[in-house]
């Protein structure tokens, strides 16, 4: 049986991400909040993980325990700026905590500025539809990095723009649960104005900083690579789920299926990219899906499934995901913000991040700038219209007692993280199903 080690480059961050109202709790003052309590989501989010009411201390004491140096967390616009006028100083305190006790137990923090989640008295303004947002998030953003500067200077802009607007504005799954993808277009390029505004803003006020943004990229296949039909459907929603941002990065013209916007002010503006990978999807053609252009997104048959086959496990795709950001954009670091599965019993988390840490040593290997990952997530939280079905954390958590439940990945991601790489004994110790195509003979 081979016996090996896959090891990353000194200084690779090893973290866990999560975002502000999935773990916060009591988080009343936002649009989500409102949504859940109107009935659209599976539960409310509700206390969450209770980070707010102080939880992230024990959290942070297990990430560091587990041999983290890294942690991706998210500010919340609503509790910083309750009111168009108003800034709650002792939020800001909060945060300010929060990022000491990452530095204090000696983790990196990266923080995302907006991760779904807009202040109510921003969502009564038309929230992300037209241009007027861009101002009012430049605001916010250079109000929060003036003050949390001195704990960070990796900043993500926005977390996976292609998801939140086609969610809420495409397929209607977030609030405010529309139909119709040209409105779902047009607020992503707000979003790419609000994007371009933050980078400069941010590095007006701390030129070392390393600022970019979070794309969920998906690989996606025909489901009958014979079809062309199928292919043809393939390319349009692989063009408007991926690209988007992108292409708009790189020419300062947003391109999709339904035109091309001009957002010149947003060319080259990102330090590295941000990369959220959880699977590949297979596309084909479907009549009755108008409102996500005339496709169906599922997955290939007989795959590796999660609980509720809402990730299949397909590392391969993690490897093409890195290839084709390399490719994009030669020479620019790349850090996996997020990349994880859905599993209360974990019978299939250690498989699937030993898989997904092999492709991302594979990439490595090829000298390809990968600067650090970020496993979503370190604890149970709140997933949106799914609320609390699903289970990403490492720490599994009990809701009626907030009480953390260790599951065996614990140690595994632990052991990963203290050696800087992945070895044949932890494979065959937390997932020995695998062994043989991590380490082949
Ligand atoms: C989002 C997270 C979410 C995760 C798993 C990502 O798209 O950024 O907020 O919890 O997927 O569903």
């Amino acid at each position: 049986m081979p016996q090996a080690t896959y090891h990353f480059p000194r200084g690779f961050l090893w973290g866990a991400a999560t975002a502000s109202h999935q773990v916060e709790g009591s988080n009343t003052n936002n649009q989500w909040w409102k949504w859940e309590q109107d009935g659209h989501t599976n539960g409310t989010s509700g206390l969450a993980a209770d980070w707010w009411g102080g939880r992230w201390r024990e959290d942070f004491d297990r990430a560091a325990e587990g041999g983290q140096n890294a942690q991706r967390i998210s500010v919340e616009w609503s509790r910083i700026q309750p009111e168009p006028d108003k800034w709650d100083e002792e939020a800001i305190e909060k945060y300010r905590a929060m990022l000491r006790g990452l530095r204090e137990r000696g983790m990196t923090a990266m923080v995302t500025l907006h991760h779904f989640t807009d202040p109510l008295w921003v969502t009564e303004q038309g929230a992300w539809e037209t241009e007027a947002i861009v101002p009012l998030f430049k605001r916010f953003v250079r109000k929060v990095v003036d003050a949390l500067k001195e704990y960070v200077n990796l900043w993500v802009t926005i977390n996976e723009p292609n998801v939140c607007a086609l969610s809420g504005y495409a397929n209607g799954a977030f609030p405010p649960g529309i139909n119709d993808i040209k409105q779902a277009v047009k607020v992503e390029a707000n979003m790419l104005r609000a994007h371009a505004a933050a980078y400069r803003a941010i590095h007006e006020l701390q030129p070392e900083a390393r600022v970019g943004y979070a794309l969920h990229y998906r690989p996606m296949v025909p489901k009958l690579k014979w079809s062309p039909l199928d292919r043809l459907m393939r390319n349009i929603r692989y063009e408007g789920v991926n690209m988007a941002f992108p292409t708009g990065i790189s020419t300062g013209i947003m391109k999709t299926p339904v035109g091309n916007i001009a957002v010149p002010e947003a060319k080259g503006t990102q330090d590295y990219l941000g990369i959220n990978y959880y699977s590949v999807d297979t596309i084909s053609f479907h009549i009755g899906n108008q409102k996500e252009l005339f496709t169906y997104s599922g997955f290939a048959e007989n795959a590796d499934f999660s609980d509720n086959n809402f990730i299949a496990n397909i590392p391969e795709g993690f490897f093409d995901t890195i290839k084709w950001a390399v490719r994009t954009y030669p020479n620019l670091p790349i850090i996996v913000t997020e990349n994880g599965i859905e599993c209360a019993d974990d019978h299939i988390r250690p498989r699937y991040i030993a898989q997904h840490i092999h492709q991302m040593w594979r990439a490595v290997n090829f000298n390809w700038p990968i600067k650090g990952y970020f496993h979503w997530s370190l604890v149970d939280n709140f997933e949106w219209e799914r609320g609390w079905t699903q289970r990403f954390g490492l720490w599994g958590l009990d809701l009626d007692t907030q009480k953390r439940i260790k599951r065996p990945s614990v140690d595994f991601y632990a052991e990963i993280c203290k050696e800087n790489g992945l070895s044949s004994e932890m494979v065959q110790k937390y997932c020995p199903e695998v062994f043989d195509k991590i380490f082949p003979s």
